[in-house]
């Protein structure tokens, strides 16, 4: 939530900051802002709305500069307007600071410095900082960065910070604590931002901040990293290894289809060099020392949001059914406040595609602190996430821009699928010849994933006939009840249609109430142990009038009488459905909204990365 970006150098600033908040959009659009520095003048130009709002509103404004920050906005503290907009301002208007986190004890700080007269303008956390910056600076005569310093260590809470001061026009100072900050190295300038996405197109030598350390970084190239207990610690430059192709729509009108469309190569490219059929083996490299702590563990507890914990419940039926291990799916958000019950033998696996959900992050301290082993699977690395966990594996997707999660989902289940089948081969709990089958199925899925893209325009037509419907049903068992949550999660995010997704047979303890004929009930009912079942649970719907839609393996004869319009995807071992049967329901998603006139990319309210909790 919030993206930051910052710049010092010879170049202008201004297009380097508004390319780069193009690129953290993502993270939010209430509001936007850029803050240049030039000769002893600090402009500021900020606005309520997106990027684009920014870039015409500082039409023919005097943009030059070569030291800058910019911020896109998802509103925590104050409404989404004009003067909550970042950049903020310390009292004399010398120090703009741009701020992705929240400062929990701002009121206590605000309400001293109010008894100090300061005066201030927005509703916000982070004006106070600037103000306890400025205070400190002049009343404890320190410099810029320990002004800074200072300051962080009466704060609590989560930020990453950008802070410039017209009296110091040859520096910029960057600091983080639980929100994300990486620092891009060029030649004798340096580039500040969220993630690395805004930094790729100028160099590929990055350092990530830790939690509790500020850079300062010098216009004439040097820079020093202290933690703010005021210990240098010696900075850890990295290489970049994003591509910038990755980051653009590459002819499609949406980011989120896209994402859609590029799932065959990010499957494969999540099993490339993990999965090798012909030598029948599995090796996901990141978990391998902990195959044993796997083998013994009383318990497996997967901590993830959104459609991560989707994921999250394929796992759970995946690792219980192949490694027999028993799981335990559960929200971040709960997990963290419930006092759980976590025992030195629990594995923990964190779900998260950002790799910065301030909720999952808390989760995984919680369950270190237990003793328990954790476990990661992130898409982007070098993420929070990533790296306070002990072990663990990249999806490999490529960068997800759409804020309604599709990639990340599929390529996420992979992984878990490679997991539980290099666990449930090191167990014994799973034939070779069924472990040898499903690794053949698994390499086969990139192409019928293929197949089921090919029938978009079908998808197409249905969501012409549906785009008015107020509310959705979506039905799966077993597997595919996960698929379910999923397919009603997408429809809700970017079309606004209220949507519910159920187990097939629980349908029937309370949702079977609202069936009627203008009810669109969306059933999942691919061949499988439960397809019979499933089959009576779209009789049950059909006797009640439900408009139904369902996903059928090719050939299926018997749902195509029941229901009113089918959809065909490719067969598939029931371990591997989820990856076929949500194909279909992302797309369904996507037409629906754009024909309802929606910002798929960027839904109303939505953020992708939720820094906060
Ligand atoms: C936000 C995003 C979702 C995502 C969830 C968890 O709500 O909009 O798409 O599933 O966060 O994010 P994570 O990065 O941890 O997977």
């Amino acid at each position: 939530m919030c993206g930051i970006v910052g710049y010092i150098g010879e170049r202008d600033a201004y297009p380097i900051l508004i390319k780069g908040l193009h690129r953290l959009e993502y993270r939010g659009y209430d509001s936007a802002g850029v803050a240049l520095l030039t000769d002893h003048h600090l402009n500021v130009y900020k606005c309520k709305g997106k990027v684009s709002k920014l870039e015409e509103f500082v039409h023919q404004k005097d943009i030059s500069g070569t030291v800058g920050i910019a911020h896109t906005r998802w509103a925590t503290h104050g409404e989404p307007n004009d003067i909550n907009a970042h950049p903020h301002f310390s009292e004399s208007g010398n120090i703009a600071i741009i701020h992705n986190g929240i400062i929990e004890n701002y009121l206590s700080i605000k309400k001293e410095l109010k008894n100090r007269n300061y005066k201030f303008k927005s509703e916000t956390d982070t004006e106070v900082l600037a103000h306890l910056i400025e205070d400190i600076k002049i009343n404890e005569s320190v410099s810029l960065p320990e002004a800074v310093r200072i300051a962080l260590n009466q704060v609590i809470g989560a930020y990453a910070i950008v802070v410039i001061s017209k009296d110091n026009p040859n520096e910029i100072i960057a600091a983080k604590k639980g929100s994300p900050l990486v620092i891009g190295i060029g030649e004798k300038e340096f580039f500040v931002a969220s993630d690395a996405t805004p930094i790729v197109g100028y160099t590929k030598n990055v350092v990530y901040l830790a939690d509790e350390e500020f850079a300062v970084l010098r216009r004439d190239g040097t820079f020093t990293i202290k933690t703010i207990k005021n210990q240098t610690t010696t900075p850890y430059i990295e290489e970049l290894e994003m591509n910038l192709e990755a980051l653009e729509k590459g002819g499609f009108p949406h980011f989120m289809l896209k994402e859609i469309y590029e799932q065959p190569r990010s499957i494969r490219d999540s099993f490339r060099g993990r999965l090798d059929v012909n030598g029948a083996s599995v090796r996901l490299g990141g978990i391998a020392e902990y195959e044993k702590t796997f083998v013994n563990a009383q318990r497996i507890i997967i901590v993830a949001c959104g459609t991560s914990w989707h994921a999250g419940l394929v796992g759970e039926y995946l690792f219980e059914d192949l490694a027999r291990i028993p799981v335990e799916v559960e929200y971040a958000s709960e997990f963290r406040y419930r006092n759980p019950v976590i025992h030195e033998n629990d594995v923990i696996i964190a779900i998260s595609q950002s790799g910065e959900t301030a909720d999952t992050l808390a989760a995984i301290t919680l369950a270190k602190s237990k003793g328990a082993t954790i476990i990661g699977i992130c898409n982007v690395v070098g993420s929070s996430i990533a790296r306070a966990t002990q072990a663990g594996s990249y999806t490999h997707a490529g960068p997800e821009i759409g804020v309604a999660s599709t990639k990340a989902f599929t390529a996420q289940i992979t992984i878990l699928t490679l997991m539980a089948l290099q666990i449930a081969r090191a167990k014994g709990t799973l034939s070779k010849s069924k472990f040898h089958e499903l690794l053949q199925e698994l390499d086969a899925i990139p192409e019928k994933v293929q197949r089921v893209l090919e029938k978009n325009r079908e998808i197409e037509a249905l969501a012409e006939i549906f785009k008015d419907a107020r509310n959705f049903l979506y039905l799966g068992r077993g597997y595919t009840f996960p698929v379910a949550l999923e397919g009603a999660l997408k429809l809700k995010e970017i079309s606004y249609i209220h949507a519910e997704g159920y187990p097939a047979a629980e349908m029937k303890h309370g949702p079977i109430a609202l069936i009627d004929k203008d009810m669109p009930v969306v059933v999942i009912a691919t061949q499988g142990p439960s397809y019979e079942k499933v089959v009576s649970n779209i009789q049950e719907v059909r006797a009640r009038k439900g408009n139904i839609i369902a996903v059928v393996t090719e050939g299926d004869t018997t749902v195509k009488d029941l229901a009113n319009y089918v959809l065909e995807v490719p067969e598939t071992d029931e371990h591997l459905s989820p990856i076929i049967s949500v194909i279909p329901l992302q797309l369904l998603s996507y037409h629906i909204a754009v024909m309802r006139g929606c910002n798929v990319d960027q839904p109303r309210n939505l953020a992708k990365s939720v820094t906060v909790e």
